[in-house]
């Protein structure tokens, strides 16, 4: 029967294989997103012009341009002309961190300019360079500041990873398209689909309104 609970029962691995794909890509991109964001933030906010350059470029280009076109070009375009083969997998992780880096940077600028000024001063009139005291006191600050940031591009790029299904990656978004086909029921299987999805941010979201109120407290010295 195309009944919404039984297509769930009998499709469960479906699912379940996709639920994996799709937290794997969301966690691999935030992840290394983070990495390559924050890289980027401090080439923005560097005093070497050609940084600055190439740093706004980056974010410019990844913010203005379609992540399925992003995706595209890193699985089609580069395998062609580089002759680089990534697999599914691979270019859809790429894309996912590349894109969300962009998105990060900002983020990471953001929280970087908001660290008073008075706290690099304070550390250089107490002998740290400038870039150990960005590294021991500003970064670790501005991190911090920026995490319910953080954690809301995690919410974004759970949803946002749904396009890698495009490149045939078994993502939950991929796994609702085989349901539906072999089901021929075209309703229910993405129910099903928009209802794990969800839960997953709904979830996740709860999860980090929770961090931030204990961190908040950890503030209030
Ligand atoms: N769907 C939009 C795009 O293709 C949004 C991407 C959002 N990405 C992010 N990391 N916040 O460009």
């Amino acid at each position: 029967s195309n009944n919404i609970f039984t297509i769930f029962w009998d499709y469960r691995q479906y699912y379940i294989k996709g639920i994996q794909y799709t937290l794997l890509l969301s966690a691999a991109g935030v992840l290394f997103g983070f990495l390559i964001g924050l890289v980027v933030a401090l080439f923005r906010l560097s005093n070497v012009g050609i940084l600055r350059w190439i740093a706004v470029t980056y974010t410019e280009i990844l913010r203005g341009t379609p992540m399925l076109v992003q995706l595209l070009i890193i699985h089609y375009g580069i395998a062609q002309t580089f002759h680089i083969e990534f697999s599914v997998l691979e270019s859809g992780i790429i894309t996912l961190s590349i894109n969300s880096s962009a998105y990060l940077a900002e983020i990471f600028r953001a929280g970087i300019q908001g660290v008073d000024r008075g706290q690099m001063e304070a550390a250089r009139s107490l002998g740290m360079s400038h870039g150990m005291t960005m590294r021991s006191i500003i970064i670790p600050q501005a991190v911090k500041s920026v995490l319910p940031a953080i954690g809301n591009e995690f919410i974004v790029i759970i949803k946002e990873s749904s396009i890698v299904s495009f490149i045939g990656v078994a993502d939950l978004m991929f796994q609702a398209q085989a349901v539906r086909s072999i089901t021929y029921s075209a309703l229910n299987p993405l129910l099903i689909a928009a209802a794990i999805y969800f839960i997953m941010t709904f979830v996740l979201s709860k999860l980090l309104g929770m961090l931030e109120r204990r961190w908040s407290v950890s503030d209030k010295r």
